[in-house]
């Protein structure tokens, strides 16, 4: 069953019911201000770190779901409304929702009155705009009220949800025209405020909660909006919100336009207060200093009229365009041709996110993950601006320590480590590698190898980057087990799999707590990613002049695709990992958790005992023993029992994250493997299965948006199989952007140039690829005779060594033919 449709000519989904299975969301903004925005306008915004600057407030967990956002209600003569259908739930006349890049739309009707808005966050500024306009649509005149409604998150959101006995007595708040400005804080250390305002003039205002909604109401009975009138109450502490009433008339047929504007602004510690009140100026104790303006009033009036909304909202979808434009799919099989598209969006927005602020991760937990931001940059690499990435890739390289081990996670807004997760998750400085060399096999950017980057954010200790690779590789060589497999630490990519945790305590974390020493679990991953990023090093070592290291990291890579020839293989299969006792996990020995995907996926990516036929018969069994109707999951038969020497991966209930759930990240290293095994026709099949646009039929099962990839999808032992969780930010978006434009479409930045190898399925006989690549456009132009056939490159504009292609010098523009088979 589906709940909307695409929108492929304007980039939107567009959703036809606020009753979607789930809140369906999207994000605004891209720099420094974001918000969530759902179907049903629930959502928050934040200024970069959803933890420690948070703007509005949003209740986790709630009754029903999805609560607190920016609502607006009309009251209609006594008919209460809201365009978004949330918190009233008053049915409506019509309801459209549109998911945009970077904006959302809203339109819907009742009783004759039309509400159309729109949500953005322009580039540049620190707001989101809010852009309502309402149409009389009958013969008749309406006078109706339009009431504003957000709540203020008291910035520190771990606190705000905590910390009550004195949050309840902090809330401050300025009221001047039609501005409502939080000052909450803004007194002592803070030096920066948020307001609401809208373009026009008020009726009246509420700031203060419970003077808003009536002390015992939900939010679906606001007392100030029923009451339609406003008692313009300064708040002073509790909960403060901000509320405007503007009264409406509208004569037949007629329509307004109202800007409202929710801003963030810093000012300079000496220029933090005004030299006197404002007239008009309203706040809570007079005796209290008044804060500076100026830069929100700049802020207000750049948005304050229609064109200038306008202007801002095509540079934004201009934007958009730039940004998914620089890889272009064209196959005329619909469904694929809008991943192409959706999934850049969502690479970017995982990117820009990492884990911290969606609706299944709080914004308050996590700080951005050391191998989840390295792998995410596999997704955007090619289209966000080159600076970006490599200041992500500085701000990565800053944590690790002078071993090579890293911080798991850093605080975007400090850009620190956090202690309180810590380190010795020994897959973690291998993805570094993987995340420098993707960067510079795109930019070409060797440079980058001889800057500066301290240890530890420790300014005083700084050494190349290239020397943290080195560090990296290290890392793996000097920690080794006694199956000659590297020591797997707290974890390898898979969080759960705590060999050295042994917690029988329910008040341990699985992932900081280490009761053994750390010298006997061993993961055949490690192994196998430092076989696959291997040859990353040596380039980038060679770049350096350095052959020696270049050698030296051939030599251990062989050496270690041997090991795991003798120790990692299990017959039909690559092992998983040893445990602290040295028995095998992931073996036909084992009861349970017999074969995980993980070493099958990065097995045949790294092509690990391929003169044996390995990572064919690996993928035979991943398809026999793993692979379901909705997609292939991490492990079977799932763990039955809490095992106490493989930690959080056996706590899960059977079919579940990381226990049999259908773990998408690790799918496209299935299908990467299958193409790089000749086997493209299998990697189809499983690109198709859990690619959200082919699960938009079955939306009433899948229940999550169809149109981002989800981390989860329930596996074949759960009752709910093919249900899934955590949408948006997931390593999957990256890897599966990954999987289809340099695998399946076959377009891969190597360091000498684009290497062109499609390998699409028989059912697409024609493509076209644009490809913006250091600064040169590529079009390719494919015709798929026999999938597996020999690629023929001709080209007049570039200088074509078997599959791979270069631009002649000074060209901007290339044309390639590939003829497949
Ligand atoms: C989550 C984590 C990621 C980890 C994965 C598997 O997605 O963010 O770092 O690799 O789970 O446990
Ligand atoms: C990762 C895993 C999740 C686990 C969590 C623990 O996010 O995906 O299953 O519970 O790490 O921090």
């Amino acid at each position: 069953m589906k709940f909307g449709h695409f929108d492929d000519v304007n980039r939107e989904y567009v959703i036809e019911t606020p009753r979607t299975p789930y809140p369906w969301i999207n994000y605004l903004g891209n720099e420094k201000f974001f918000s969530l925005i759902s179907n049903t306008a629930g959502g928050y915004a934040f200024y970069t770190d959803a933890r420690l600057r948070r703007l509005t407030r949003y209740r986790y967990n709630d009754v029903p779901l999805d609560n607190n956002g920016r609502y607006f209600f009309i009251n209609d003569n006594g008919t209460v409304w809201n365009p978004g259908w949330k918190p009233m739930r008053v049915e409506l006349d019509s309801y459209e929702c549109r998911h945009g890049f970077g904006y959302s739309k809203i339109a819907s009707s009742k009783n004759g009155v039309k509400a159309d808005i729109l949500y953005m966050i322009p580039n540049g500024d620190n707001a989101e705009i809010q852009k309502v306009t309402l149409t009389n649509t009958t013969s008749q005149k309406k006078d109706i009220a339009l009431h504003s409604y957000i709540e203020w998150c008291l910035y520190n959101a771990h606190d705000d949800n905590t910390n009550f006995q004195r949050n309840f007595s902090i809330g401050e708040v300025e009221v001047l025209g039609s501005t409502i400005y939080h000052k909450t804080e803004y007194r002592e250390r803070r030096n920066h405020f948020a307001f609401y305002h809208v373009n026009s003039k008020i009726d009246g205002f509420e700031t203060d909660r419970e003077t808003f909604l009536g002390l015992h109401n939900n939010y679906d009975h606001p007392d100030a909006v029923f009451a339609d009138k406003s008692t313009n109450f300064v708040a002073d502490g509790w909960s403060p919100v901000a509320s405007h009433r503007i009264n409406v008339s509208l004569n037949a047929g007629e329509s307004k336009t109202f800007i409202f504007v929710l801003g963030y602004i810093e000012n300079d510690n000496d220029k933090k207060w005004a030299a006197q009140a404002e007239q008009g100026l309203l706040q809570t104790n007079s005796a209290m200093r008044v804060i500076n303006k100026d830069k929100a009033i700049a802020l207000q009036n750049k948005y304050d009229t229609v064109e200038k909304v306008e202007k801002a909202f095509n540079t934004l979808k201009d934007f958009w365009t730039d940004m998914v434009g620089k890889y272009t799919l064209k196959t005329g099989d619909e469904k694929l041709d809008r991943m192409a598209v959706w999934n850049q969006y969502q690479c970017v927005v995982t990117y820009n996110f990492a884990r911290s602020a969606s609706y299944f991760e709080s914004g308050i937990g996590r700080g951005i993950g050391f191998r989840d931001t390295s792998q995410d940059m596999l997704g955007v690499v090619h289209s966000m601006p080159q600076s970006r990435v490599r200041e992500r890739l500085f701000d990565v390289a800053s944590t690790q320590f002078e071993d090579g081990s890293a911080y798991h996670q850093f605080q975007p807004l400090t850009k620190r480590g956090n202690a309180d997760v810590g380190s010795n998750f020994n897959d973690d400085p291998l993805w570094l590698i993987l995340g420098v060399g993707g960067y510079i096999k795109e930019t070409g950017d060797e440079q980058f190898l001889k800057e500066m980057v301290p240890f530890d954010n420790n300014e005083k200790n700084k050494a190349t980057l290239y020397e943290h690779l080195k560090r990296s590789f290290r890392y793996i060589t000097t920690h080794i087990g006694p199956h000659g497999l590297p020591l797997i630490g707290r974890a390898d990519w898979n969080d759960c799999l705590n060999l050295n945790c042994f917690s029988t305590d329910p008040n341990d974390s699985f992932q900081t707590s280490t009761n053994k020493d750390g010298k006997n679990a061993e993961s055949v991953m490690i192994a196998q990613m430092f076989v696959y990023v291997a040859p990353d090093y040596a380039a980038m070592c060679r770049m350096m002049g350095d052959e020696a290291e270049a050698k030296f990291a051939e030599e251990q890579a062989a050496q270690m695709a041997e090991q795991i020839c003798k120790t990692g293989w299990d017959g039909d299969w690559y092992i998983r990992a040893y445990d602290d006792f040295g028995k095998k996990i992931g073996s036909k020995e084992c009861e349970d958790g017999k074969i995980f995907i993980e070493t099958q996926g990065f097995g045949s990516m790294a092509q690990i005992g391929a003169d044996k036929g390995y990572p064919a018969k690996a993928l035979d069994s991943v398809e026999k023993h793993l692979d379901t109707k909705y997609g292939i999951v991490i492990l079977d038969p799932p763990y039955k029992d809490y095992h106490i020497e493989l930690g959080e991966v056996s706590s899960y209930p059977p079919g579940y994250k990381e226990n049999a759930g259908i773990f998408c990240h690790n799918n496209p290293w299935v299908i990467i493997g299958e193409v790089k095994t000749g086997r493209s026709a299998k990697a189809w099949e499983h690109y198709k299965k859990i690619a959200p646009s082919f699960l938009e039929d079955i939306s009433e099962i899948h229940r999550l948006e169809p149109y981002v990839y989800a981390q989860m999808i329930a596996g074949k032992a759960a009752r709910r199989h093919g249900e899934a969780k955590n949408s948006w930010l997931t390593g999957t978006a990256a890897w599966n952007f990954v999987a289809l434009s340099q695998w399946i479409c076959g377009v891969r930045p190597e360091y000498e140039g684009l290497r062109i190898e499609p390998r699409l399925p028989a059912h697409i006989k024609n493509a076209e690829i644009t490809r913006k690549y250091r600064g040169v456009t590529y079009k390719i132009d494919i015709t798929n005779n026999n999938p597996e056939g020999k690629v023929v490159l001709t080209s007049d504009s570039a200088s074509v060594t078997g599959t791979l292609a270069l631009a002649k010098d000074g060209t901007k523009e290339v044309s390639i033919k590939a003829v497949i088979g």
